[in-house]
């Protein structure tokens, strides 16, 4: 029997694409095992995002290999690239890691993983012949409901891909261009996964895409307007997806990730308010406020449009916490600029923040921009930035002392509460005797920045074990 070790990098996007690989290794009667060394098979999921998760995949690659190389066994470990470096690089590494890389597989291949394998089993290859590669361009693959997959997640939490790809403009980013046009599931496809899911004891779906904001949008007659909103009489829509959701029974939180600006509207507003099952949750990448820096990203909002909906999305959703990303050093970004996105993070008090510093991808319309800021410039705009949220963050986490939360426990002694997605924002810190898995409802009698902690007098918090993801 072929053992297999998957090494699963990137983000939850990715991640689903490994547990459907590992779904159709285990369906083609393969084994899945943890450690690579005991291996036959190393399968690499690799993220492309920026020049430094390249500089990770490669990294795994070369570590396989050198292993492997070390126990001698280069002719009977096949080692396959996946993901996105995959997809977008293919040609490019098949030279380059010839020696290393038996096989790159894209993004259209996560189902054919198993007879790629038993096929290089098939075909022995000459130590200095090009890895076999399988990447079929611009992408369309979208999973179903009943597409065989493996949840890496622990048993309480799960993502779905309600969407691939992505047909925004934004000069800054390559995933577009990796992950071919948005193509959105049906409604019964989600339901139907999300209904099992449920039965099998999940308490929180996380809902994913490029931009879960298009969901269904691809589908209606006329092509969307970048500004156009989620609008249900059109057909398809997030709102009719989240209303489906909701009324599914069972105790679960609907956690809604990576939604576009341009898309929300009144009507999602309304649903979610309207949806007790949805969490009190958004993650809403914003990028920046200045309409000059919007503009040269190409973000399709302004700085007035971004700021007239993060007040209808506060006066409607009451006890929303809002996550937002945002880039510094963008081309042509000047100290006005950062000023005034220092003075709107002052002033809205995101929940939650990401501060990314801006990376030069190949490809992409924003690296061929003139006026590109020099590293220590970008470095300080950072700094300035994760400072400034830092105070925010205690302002918000010491509002929350006194009251009483839901939290979904994690592990022992670490749980998350609606305000908190998995890997990206805070903690609760909690009595271990809390049952993992469940959801609890605990007092907060302090904070640490972003943390809350809700322990009983004299007790410490738990290791922090769980690593917090870069996007
Ligand atoms: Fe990386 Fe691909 Fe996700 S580039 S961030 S793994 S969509």
């Amino acid at each position: 029997m072929i053992k297999v070790s998957l090494i699963s990098l990137g983000c939850a996007k990715n991640l689903v694409d490994s547990e459907i690989m590992i779904g159709h290794l285990h369906q083609a009667g393969m084994t899945v095992i943890p450690d690579a060394e005991k291996a036959d098979v190393v399968i690499v999921n690799t993220c492309s995002f920026i020049d430094s998760s390249k500089e990770e995949s490669i990294g795994h690659i070369l570590e396989v290999h050198q292993n492997r190389g070390l126990r001698k066994r280069r002719k009977e470990q096949k080692l396959i690239v996946a993901g996105c470096m995959a997809q977008r690089f293919s040609k490019d590494l098949s030279g380059e890691l010839a020696h290393e890389v038996d096989a790159f597989i894209g993004l259209d291949q996560v189902t054919s993983v198993a007879p790629i394998i038993t096929g290089l089993y098939a075909k022995e290859r000459a130590a200095a012949a090009a890895p076999a590669d399988f990447v079929t361009p611009r992408s369309t693959y979208i999973p179903d409901y009943d597409t065989p997959r493996f949840r890496l997640t622990p048993k309480h939490f799960a993502y779905i891909k309600i969407a691939e790809g992505c047909n925004h403009p934004c000069t800054f980013c390559i995933i577009p261009q990796i992950r071919g046009r948005h193509r959105s599931r049906t409604v019964a496809s989600v339901v139907a996964e999300a209904r099992q899911l449920v039965r099998e004891g999940v308490r929180e779906i996380n809902l994913i895409s490029q931009d879960t904001t298009f969901f269904g949008m691809d589908t209606w007659e006329q092509r969307p307007n970048p500004r156009t909103p989620v609008d249900s009489s059109r057909g398809t829509a997030l709102t009719t997806l989240l209303r489906e959701l909701n009324a599914i029974e069972g105790d679960f939180w609907i956690r809604l990730l990576y939604t576009h600006p341009a898309h929300w509207s009144d009507e999602l507003i309304r649903t979610i308010a309207e949806c007790p099952k949805v969490a009190r949750y958004i993650d809403i990448p914003l990028q920046h406020i200045s309409d000059a820096m919007l503009g040269r990203m190409q973000r399709e909002t302004s700085g007035d449009y971004i700021r007239d909906l993060l007040r209808r999305i506060r006066a409607g959703i009451p006890g929303i916490a809002v996550r937002t990303t945002f880039i510094v050093g963008f081309p042509g970004e000047t100290e006005a600029d950062v000023d005034e996105l220092l003075a709107f993070i002052r002033e809205t008090k995101f929940e939650r923040l990401g501060v990314f510093r801006y990376s030069q991808e190949e490809g992409t319309r924003g690296a061929k921009m003139d006026y590109q800021v020099p590293a220590k410039v970008k470095e300080a705009r950072w700094h300035r930035t994760m400072a400034l949220q830092r105070e925010v963050a205690r302002e918000v986490s010491s509002a929350s002392v006194g009251r009483t939360l839901r939290v979904l426990v994690e592990e022992p002694g670490v749980a998350r509460g609606e305000g908190d997605a998995p890997d990206i924002d805070g903690r609760v810190y909690v009595s271990r005797d809390l049952p993992v898995g469940e959801f609890a409802d605990v007092k907060i009698n302090s904070f640490h920045d972003y943390d809350l902690i809700a322990l009983p007098k004299g007790q410490q918090p738990v290791v922090y074990k769980i690593a917090k993801q870069a996007q």
